[in-house]
């Protein structure tokens, strides 16, 4: 940089050193490129002498057009509400970090601007402005701002819950023993209606009842089960839901399987959610098959899939599935597969899902020990 005649006589004295040079310019160009940089370089009557082509393709103008542009006339031209800055800014004291986010015609710029004037024996030689492209960071921001929130929504939820739990109770408790009442005297209709309620708080306490689980799973009771008895004693359950949507249940018990160690109620929970997420994607009916396998060449794992001849998850939701509160059902509350997930963990284990428009699989592997 600085005085051209000088740079000019350098190359003629030196041509290893402007070859150097030029090889560096290139390099430069390339590096900032690949770190998501662009750099402005102006002289001392703030003329363009050097633009990086980060900024040209952001721009969308050419170098040669631009180089020995004065800075104004330069900021005019691009015609861009709000200027990535201005000429009074960079004069100011030098900026760092001075955030810019600019929407052009097919993109979306979030930038980080540094901005200083270089000064020798308090004169000024130029000035610099580096473009820092931070759009990946702030969507990592976001990401971690979006699971803080779920994790205060399943704090907040267990708080709760714990609250309405304790007056469910009590409700329970007098409706019973009102249907007592009731039957004692034979209002068969207005027992309807009491089972009709007992119900219902049977359904908001099996909600309750998973915000707990996802938010502080209970202390597991772990004993060695074998995952056959485990299913056939959901099956019943399982076997009731599909008649209701017309769908076939096929069940493979391996009882030649070793047990594993895990808490026999919270499994339970996994596959009853599995298979029930299973019966809901098949509308009109379909076959849901359970098996239970341990393969060669995963010799110290158990294996339990849940099939179902549903439509398949489509590409846009397979990412969501785990999150909490995500659901694509009406009536759905986007916990339980959340809290399949998280049982699994705990038992060393894990859930994986095969999925296409003939239907899905999920895997449920748990580790024998
Ligand atoms: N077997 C499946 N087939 C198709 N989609 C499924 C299946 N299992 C889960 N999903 C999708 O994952 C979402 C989240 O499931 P889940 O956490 O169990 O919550 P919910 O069942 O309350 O919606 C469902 O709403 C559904 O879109
Ligand atoms: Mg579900």
């Amino acid at each position: 940089m600085g005085d051209p005649a000088r740079l000019a006589k350098l190359d003629l004295d030196n041509p290893e050193q402007s070859k150097r040079a030029w090889y560096m310019s290139r390099f430069a160009n390339r590096f900032l490129a690949l770190e998501g940089s662009g750099i402005l370089v102006l002289d001392s009557e703030f003329r363009i002498v050097e633009i990086s082509d980060m900024l040209c393709a952001m721009f969308d103008c050419l170098r040669e057009e631009v180089i020995s542009l004065g800075l104004e006339e330069w900021l005019d031209r691009l015609r861009i509400e709000p200027p990535p800055f201005t000429k009074t800014q960079l004069l100011g004291n030098a900026f760092r970090d001075r955030s810019w986010t600019w929407k052009s015609k097919d993109k979306r710029y979030a930038m980080m601007l540094d901005g200083e004037v270089l000064e020798d024996e308090g004169r000024q030689i130029g000035a610099f402005v580096i473009f820092r492209d931070v759009s990946n960071l702030i969507a990592l921001e976001e990401q971690i701002r979006q699971s803080d929130r779920l994790k205060t929504i399943g704090q907040i939820a267990a708080g709760t819950a714990h609250e309405i739990r304790n007056p469910l109770t009590a409700m329970k408790g007098f409706m019973q023993l009102l249907n007592k009442t009731l039957s004692e005297r034979g209002m068969g209709r207005e027992q309807e209606y009491i089972s009709i309620v007992l119900s219902e708080i049977e359904r908001v306490n099996e909600l309750v009842g998973e915000f707990l689980l996802l938010s502080k799973p209970r202390e597991a009771k772990r004993m060695l089960v074998k995952a056959s008895t485990v299913i056939q004693e959901i099956l019943p359950m399982i076997r009731n839901e599909a008649l209701l949507h017309n769908v076939i249940v096929k069940h493979y018990p391996r009882s030649d399987l070793l047990p594993i160690v895990a808490d026999k109620e919270l499994l339970k929970q996994v596959f009853l959610n599995l298979g029930k997420n299973a019966i809901e994607a098949m509308h009109g009916g379909g076959t849901l098959t359970i098996r239970e396998c341990c393969y060669p060449d995963q010799p110290d794992k158990l294996a339990v899939e849940i099939q179902d001849t549903g439509a398949g998850i489509p590409a846009d939701v397979v990412e969501k599935v785990f999150e909490p509160f995500y659901t694509t059902k009406q009536q759905g509350t986007g916990l339980g597969l959340s809290v399949c997930q998280r049982i699994v963990h705990d038992l060393g284990g894990r859930i994986v899902f095969a999925t296409d428009e003939g239907g899905t699989t999920f895997t449920v592997w748990l580790p024998y020990s």
